[in-house]
Protein backbone atom coordinates (compact mmCIF):
# COMPACT_ATOMS: atom_id res chain seq x y z
CA UNK A 1 0.00 0.00 0.00
CA UNK A 2 1.58 3.40 -0.38
CA UNK A 3 0.40 6.32 1.52
CA UNK A 4 0.86 9.94 0.28
CA UNK A 5 1.12 11.83 3.92
CA UNK A 6 0.98 15.38 4.59
CA UNK A 7 2.92 17.25 7.69
CA UNK A 8 1.59 21.02 7.66
CA UNK A 9 0.81 21.40 11.80
CA UNK A 10 3.50 24.22 12.29
CA UNK A 11 6.29 25.74 9.96
CA UNK A 12 7.10 22.55 7.66
CA UNK A 13 5.15 22.16 4.52
CA UNK A 14 6.08 18.42 4.61
CA UNK A 15 4.87 15.55 2.06
CA UNK A 16 5.83 11.99 1.43
CA UNK A 17 5.22 8.99 0.05
CA UNK A 18 5.51 6.02 1.89
CA UNK A 19 4.87 2.41 1.16
CA UNK A 20 3.57 -0.53 4.26
CA UNK A 21 4.52 2.15 6.44
CA UNK A 22 8.40 1.20 6.43
CA UNK A 23 9.62 2.22 3.02
CA UNK A 24 10.06 5.97 2.05
CA UNK A 25 9.89 6.60 -1.49
CA UNK A 26 10.04 10.20 -1.01
CA UNK A 27 10.24 12.69 1.59
CA UNK A 28 9.52 16.72 0.89
CA UNK A 29 10.22 19.34 3.20
CA UNK A 30 9.60 22.62 2.42
CA UNK A 31 10.73 24.80 5.81
CA UNK A 32 9.73 28.18 6.24
CA UNK A 33 12.51 28.97 8.56
CA UNK A 34 14.25 31.70 6.74
CA UNK A 35 10.82 33.54 7.22
CA UNK A 36 10.33 33.56 10.63
CA UNK A 37 14.19 33.73 11.76
CA UNK A 38 14.19 37.67 11.26
CA UNK A 39 11.17 36.90 14.26
CA UNK A 40 13.08 34.35 15.98
CA UNK A 41 9.74 32.17 16.65
CA UNK A 42 7.22 30.84 14.28
CA UNK A 43 4.22 33.87 13.05
CA UNK A 44 1.13 31.59 13.17
CA UNK A 45 -1.06 34.22 10.40
CA UNK A 46 2.48 33.82 8.31
CA UNK A 47 2.71 29.99 8.74
CA UNK A 48 0.30 29.27 7.31
CA UNK A 49 -0.41 32.14 4.30
CA UNK A 50 2.65 30.05 3.31
CA UNK A 51 1.50 26.57 3.64
CA UNK A 52 -1.72 27.70 1.03
CA UNK A 53 1.37 28.84 -1.19
CA UNK A 54 3.07 26.17 -1.19
CA UNK A 55 1.53 22.64 -0.74
CA UNK A 56 0.74 21.80 -4.42
CA UNK A 57 4.33 22.00 -5.34
CA UNK A 58 5.75 20.28 -2.61
CA UNK A 59 2.95 17.18 -3.08
CA UNK A 60 4.05 17.47 -7.15
CA UNK A 61 7.80 17.34 -5.86
CA UNK A 62 7.39 14.52 -3.47
CA UNK A 63 5.15 12.54 -6.85
CA UNK A 64 7.89 13.55 -8.83
CA UNK A 65 10.65 12.16 -6.11
CA UNK A 66 9.01 8.90 -6.04
CA UNK A 67 8.75 8.73 -9.82
CA UNK A 68 5.12 7.93 -9.00
CA UNK A 69 1.54 9.65 -10.41
CA UNK A 70 -1.64 10.26 -8.30
CA UNK A 71 -2.72 6.85 -9.79
CA UNK A 72 -0.42 5.23 -7.74
CA UNK A 73 -1.63 6.14 -4.38
CA UNK A 74 -3.70 4.02 -2.25
CA UNK A 75 -4.64 6.38 0.42
CA UNK A 76 -3.61 9.68 2.44
CA UNK A 77 -2.90 10.57 5.45
CA UNK A 78 -2.89 14.41 7.04
CA UNK A 79 -2.14 15.45 10.28
CA UNK A 80 -5.21 16.95 11.95
CA UNK A 81 -3.94 17.51 15.64
CA UNK A 82 -2.34 18.93 17.33
CA UNK A 83 -0.47 21.96 16.44
CA UNK A 84 -1.43 26.02 14.95
CA UNK A 85 -5.23 25.71 13.61
CA UNK A 86 -4.16 27.72 10.59
CA UNK A 87 -1.67 25.59 9.33
CA UNK A 88 -3.02 22.29 9.99
CA UNK A 89 -6.60 23.47 8.84
CA UNK A 90 -4.26 24.10 5.34
CA UNK A 91 -3.31 20.03 4.88
CA UNK A 92 -6.20 19.07 5.86
CA UNK A 93 -8.70 20.88 3.32
CA UNK A 94 -6.18 20.26 0.89
CA UNK A 95 -6.18 16.28 2.00
CA UNK A 96 -10.14 16.42 2.07
CA UNK A 97 -10.76 17.97 -1.49
CA UNK A 98 -7.45 15.70 -2.65
CA UNK A 99 -9.09 12.67 -1.18
CA UNK A 100 -12.72 13.42 -2.48
CA UNK A 101 -11.74 13.88 -5.93
CA UNK A 102 -9.58 11.25 -6.16
CA UNK A 103 -11.95 9.32 -4.49
CA UNK A 104 -9.30 7.57 -2.34
CA UNK A 105 -9.58 6.45 1.52
CA UNK A 106 -7.73 9.09 3.68
CA UNK A 107 -7.23 9.51 8.14
CA UNK A 108 -6.47 12.59 10.35
CA UNK A 109 -3.65 11.20 12.33
CA UNK A 110 -1.86 12.47 15.32
CA UNK A 111 1.07 14.67 15.24
CA UNK A 112 2.67 13.23 18.59
CA UNK A 113 1.88 9.40 18.27
CA UNK A 114 3.66 9.75 14.45
CA UNK A 115 6.61 11.34 16.17
CA UNK A 116 6.86 8.66 18.08
CA UNK A 117 6.53 6.69 15.05
CA UNK A 118 9.49 7.92 12.78
CA UNK A 119 11.88 5.25 14.05
CA UNK A 120 9.60 2.94 12.78
CA UNK A 121 10.69 3.91 9.46
CA UNK A 122 14.26 2.95 9.48
CA UNK A 123 13.54 -0.40 11.57
CA UNK A 124 11.65 -3.25 12.72
CA UNK A 125 10.72 -2.10 16.29
CA UNK A 126 8.94 -4.54 18.59
CA UNK A 127 6.25 -3.48 21.15
CA UNK A 128 6.32 -2.16 24.33
CA UNK A 129 8.92 0.10 24.53
CA UNK A 130 9.32 3.69 26.73
CA UNK A 131 8.65 6.62 24.38
CA UNK A 132 10.55 9.84 24.90
CA UNK A 133 8.67 13.02 22.29
CA UNK A 134 10.61 15.91 23.02
CA UNK A 135 9.74 18.98 20.65
CA UNK A 136 9.03 22.11 20.87
CA UNK A 137 5.33 21.58 22.17
CA UNK A 138 5.57 18.89 23.48
CA UNK A 139 7.51 16.68 26.30
CA UNK A 140 5.86 13.35 26.90
CA UNK A 141 7.52 10.05 28.48
CA UNK A 142 5.29 7.30 27.50
CA UNK A 143 4.31 3.32 27.96
CA UNK A 144 3.67 2.33 24.28
CA UNK A 145 1.86 -0.66 23.51
CA UNK A 146 1.16 -0.24 19.86
CA UNK A 147 1.06 2.15 17.32
CA UNK A 148 -1.97 3.73 18.93
CA UNK A 149 -1.78 2.58 21.91
CA UNK A 150 0.02 5.00 24.43
CA UNK A 151 -0.01 5.27 28.00
CA UNK A 152 1.50 9.16 29.38
CA UNK A 153 3.83 8.51 32.18
CA UNK A 154 5.04 12.24 32.43
CA UNK A 155 4.59 15.40 30.70
CA UNK A 156 5.68 18.62 31.25
CA UNK A 157 3.50 20.79 33.88
CA UNK A 158 4.77 23.71 32.36
CA UNK A 159 7.03 24.72 29.27
CA UNK A 160 8.14 21.93 26.46
CA UNK A 161 11.77 20.95 26.44
CA UNK A 162 11.95 22.57 22.84
CA UNK A 163 10.26 25.55 23.52
CA UNK A 164 12.60 26.42 26.67
CA UNK A 165 15.91 25.74 24.25
CA UNK A 166 13.61 28.45 21.52
CA UNK A 167 12.93 30.53 24.31
CA UNK A 168 16.40 31.28 26.23
CA UNK A 169 18.35 31.14 22.14
CA UNK A 170 15.70 34.32 21.63
CA UNK A 171 16.74 35.52 24.55
CA UNK A 172 20.49 35.65 24.11
CA UNK A 173 19.61 35.92 20.44
CA UNK A 174 22.08 32.82 19.80
CA UNK A 175 20.01 32.19 16.41
CA UNK A 176 16.83 30.39 15.12
CA UNK A 177 15.49 27.69 15.56
CA UNK A 178 16.82 28.04 19.20
CA UNK A 179 17.43 24.12 19.93
CA UNK A 180 19.96 23.54 16.59
CA UNK A 181 21.38 26.94 17.53
CA UNK A 182 22.24 26.14 21.28
CA UNK A 183 23.34 22.26 20.03
CA UNK A 184 25.87 23.92 17.57
CA UNK A 185 27.45 26.47 20.56
CA UNK A 186 27.29 23.78 22.90
CA UNK A 187 30.20 22.05 21.29
CA UNK A 188 32.45 25.08 22.41
CA UNK A 189 31.31 25.84 25.41
CA UNK A 190 31.69 24.52 28.78
CA UNK A 191 28.71 23.27 30.33
CA UNK A 192 30.47 23.65 33.92
CA UNK A 193 30.43 27.42 33.71
CA UNK A 194 26.60 27.54 35.11
CA UNK A 195 25.02 25.39 37.59
CA UNK A 196 21.58 25.81 36.40
CA UNK A 197 18.79 24.37 38.48
CA UNK A 198 16.52 21.20 37.60
CA UNK A 199 13.38 21.06 39.21
CA UNK A 200 12.05 20.15 42.50
CA UNK A 201 9.69 17.38 40.93
CA UNK A 202 9.02 13.77 42.39
CA UNK A 203 6.55 13.46 44.57
CA UNK A 204 2.96 11.86 44.04
CA UNK A 205 2.53 11.51 40.63
CA UNK A 206 5.32 14.09 39.47
CA UNK A 207 7.72 11.05 39.34
CA UNK A 208 8.01 11.22 35.79
CA UNK A 209 6.97 14.79 34.99
CA UNK A 210 9.50 17.62 33.90
CA UNK A 211 8.97 21.64 34.31
CA UNK A 212 11.44 23.79 32.36
CA UNK A 213 9.88 27.24 33.67
CA UNK A 214 12.54 27.18 36.78
CA UNK A 215 15.37 26.76 34.56
CA UNK A 216 14.59 29.43 31.60
CA UNK A 217 13.87 31.92 34.19
CA UNK A 218 17.32 31.09 36.08
CA UNK A 219 19.27 31.33 32.55
CA UNK A 220 16.88 34.42 31.94
CA UNK A 221 16.94 36.16 34.77
CA UNK A 222 19.24 35.06 37.51
CA UNK A 223 22.45 34.30 35.33
CA UNK A 224 25.08 35.27 38.15
CA UNK A 225 22.91 33.69 40.65
CA UNK A 226 24.59 30.32 39.06
CA UNK A 227 27.69 31.19 37.41
CA UNK A 228 30.86 29.60 38.50
CA UNK A 229 33.54 31.56 39.04
CA UNK A 230 36.43 31.55 36.62
CA UNK A 231 34.52 30.75 33.65
CA UNK A 232 33.92 33.02 30.95
CA UNK A 233 29.96 34.46 30.52
CA UNK A 234 30.07 33.46 27.20
CA UNK A 235 27.09 32.45 24.55
CA UNK A 236 29.00 29.12 24.25
CA UNK A 237 28.96 28.70 28.23
CA UNK A 238 25.40 29.56 28.57
CA UNK A 239 24.30 27.19 25.58
CA UNK A 240 26.47 24.47 27.28
CA UNK A 241 25.09 24.80 30.69
CA UNK A 242 21.60 25.35 29.80
CA UNK A 243 21.59 22.01 27.27
CA UNK A 244 23.78 19.93 30.34
CA UNK A 245 20.30 20.69 33.00
CA UNK A 246 18.20 20.56 30.14
CA UNK A 247 18.84 17.32 28.67
CA UNK A 248 19.43 15.93 32.10
CA UNK A 249 16.19 16.92 33.55
CA UNK A 250 14.75 14.90 30.39
CA UNK A 251 16.63 11.39 31.19
CA UNK A 252 16.18 11.64 35.18
CA UNK A 253 13.01 10.86 34.65
CA UNK A 254 13.64 8.91 32.01
CA UNK A 255 16.11 6.45 34.58
CA UNK A 256 13.08 6.11 36.25
CA UNK A 257 10.35 5.17 33.86
CA UNK A 258 13.12 2.41 33.03
CA UNK A 259 13.62 1.28 36.54
CA UNK A 260 10.03 1.51 37.61
CA UNK A 261 8.82 -0.56 34.20
CA UNK A 262 11.90 -2.76 34.24
CA UNK A 263 10.86 -1.87 29.68
CA UNK A 264 14.57 -0.95 28.61
CA UNK A 265 14.13 -0.47 25.02
CA UNK A 266 13.42 3.37 24.41
CA UNK A 267 12.11 5.18 21.39
CA UNK A 268 12.79 8.86 21.30
CA UNK A 269 10.88 11.21 18.68
CA UNK A 270 10.30 15.04 18.11
CA UNK A 271 13.04 17.87 17.20
CA UNK A 272 14.46 17.69 20.54
CA UNK A 273 15.53 14.20 19.48
CA UNK A 274 18.17 15.38 16.95
CA UNK A 275 20.21 17.39 20.13
CA UNK A 276 23.51 15.60 20.12
CA UNK A 277 24.03 16.04 23.65
CA UNK A 278 20.64 14.02 24.35
CA UNK A 279 22.07 11.27 22.47
CA UNK A 280 25.84 11.00 23.40
CA UNK A 281 24.46 10.90 27.20
CA UNK A 282 21.68 8.19 26.27
CA UNK A 283 24.04 6.38 25.01
CA UNK A 284 26.29 5.76 28.55
CA UNK A 285 22.84 3.56 29.68
CA UNK A 286 24.66 1.06 27.72
CA UNK A 287 21.96 -1.73 28.84
CA UNK A 288 19.39 0.11 27.09
CA UNK A 289 17.74 -0.66 23.77
CA UNK A 290 18.12 2.80 22.32
CA UNK A 291 16.19 3.66 18.67
CA UNK A 292 16.01 7.42 17.60
CA UNK A 293 14.89 8.31 14.08
CA UNK A 294 17.66 9.63 11.86
CA UNK A 295 18.29 13.58 12.15
CA UNK A 296 15.57 14.48 9.25
CA UNK A 297 13.17 12.56 10.63
CA UNK A 298 12.97 13.87 14.47
CA UNK A 299 11.80 17.45 13.21
CA UNK A 300 8.46 17.66 11.41
CA UNK A 301 7.81 15.35 8.23
CA UNK A 302 5.85 13.71 6.04
CA UNK A 303 7.19 10.34 6.18
CA UNK A 304 6.13 9.87 9.77
CA UNK A 305 2.26 10.61 8.86
CA UNK A 306 2.32 8.28 5.71
CA UNK A 307 3.91 5.68 7.85
CA UNK A 308 1.40 5.64 10.67
CA UNK A 309 -1.30 6.62 8.49
CA UNK A 310 -0.66 3.22 6.80
CA UNK A 311 -1.67 1.20 9.85
CA UNK A 312 -5.30 3.44 10.55
CA UNK A 313 -5.68 2.51 6.60
CA UNK A 314 -4.96 -1.14 6.68
CA UNK A 315 -6.75 -1.21 9.49
CA UNK A 316 -10.00 -0.10 7.64
CA UNK A 317 -10.01 3.11 10.05
CA UNK A 318 -11.23 6.33 7.11
CA UNK A 319 -11.82 10.11 8.40
CA UNK A 320 -14.99 11.72 7.76
CA UNK A 321 -15.40 15.06 5.83
CA UNK A 322 -16.18 17.17 9.17
CA UNK A 323 -13.26 15.55 11.16
CA UNK A 324 -11.56 19.22 12.61
CA UNK A 325 -8.42 20.62 13.07
CA UNK A 326 -7.51 20.75 16.63
CA UNK A 327 -4.38 22.98 18.26
CA UNK A 328 -4.33 20.59 21.34
CA UNK A 329 -4.99 16.78 21.70
CA UNK A 330 -8.58 16.84 24.41
CA UNK A 331 -7.53 15.57 28.18
CA UNK A 332 -3.78 14.86 27.47
CA UNK A 333 -3.25 12.18 29.73
CA UNK A 334 -6.68 10.07 29.31
CA UNK A 335 -6.43 10.42 25.42
CA UNK A 336 -4.07 7.71 24.75
CA UNK A 337 -4.78 4.78 27.35
N1 LIG B 1 19.59 19.73 17.75
C1 LIG B 1 18.58 20.17 18.51
N2 LIG B 1 18.74 20.29 19.84
C2 LIG B 1 17.72 20.71 20.63
N3 LIG B 1 16.49 21.08 20.15
C3 LIG B 1 16.31 20.98 18.83
C4 LIG B 1 17.31 20.51 17.94
N4 LIG B 1 16.81 20.52 16.66
C5 LIG B 1 15.52 21.00 16.78
N5 LIG B 1 15.24 21.28 18.06
C6 LIG B 1 13.99 21.83 18.61
O1 LIG B 1 12.91 21.02 18.20
C7 LIG B 1 11.73 21.82 18.13
C8 LIG B 1 11.02 21.55 16.80
O2 LIG B 1 10.46 20.26 16.92
P1 LIG B 1 9.46 19.74 15.83
O3 LIG B 1 8.89 18.46 16.24
O4 LIG B 1 10.07 19.84 14.50
O5 LIG B 1 8.34 20.87 15.86
P2 LIG B 1 7.00 20.98 16.70
O6 LIG B 1 7.36 21.28 18.07
O7 LIG B 1 6.32 22.11 15.99
O8 LIG B 1 6.26 19.71 16.55
C9 LIG B 1 12.16 23.28 18.26
O9 LIG B 1 11.90 23.69 19.57
C10 LIG B 1 13.66 23.21 18.01
O10 LIG B 1 14.37 24.20 18.66
MG1 LIG C 1 6.68 18.13 15.70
Amino acid sequence: MLVLGIESSCDECAVSIVEDGRFIKSNVIATQIETHRPYNGVVPEIASRMHTEMIIDVVREAYSEAGLTSKDIDGIAVTSRPGLVGSLLVGLSFAKGYAYSLGLPWVGVDHIRAHLYAAHLEREIEYPYLGLLVSGGHTIICHVESFDNINVMGTTIDDACGEAFDKVAKHYNLGFPGGVAIDKLSKSGNPKAFNFPGPSLHKGDHRYDVSYSGIKTAVINQLDQFHNKGYEKSPENIAASFQKTAINILLKRLDRAVEDTGIKRVVAGGGVAANSYLRSEIAKRESWEIMFPPLRLCTDNGAMIAGIGYHYLKRGEVSGFDLKASARVPGFRKAYP
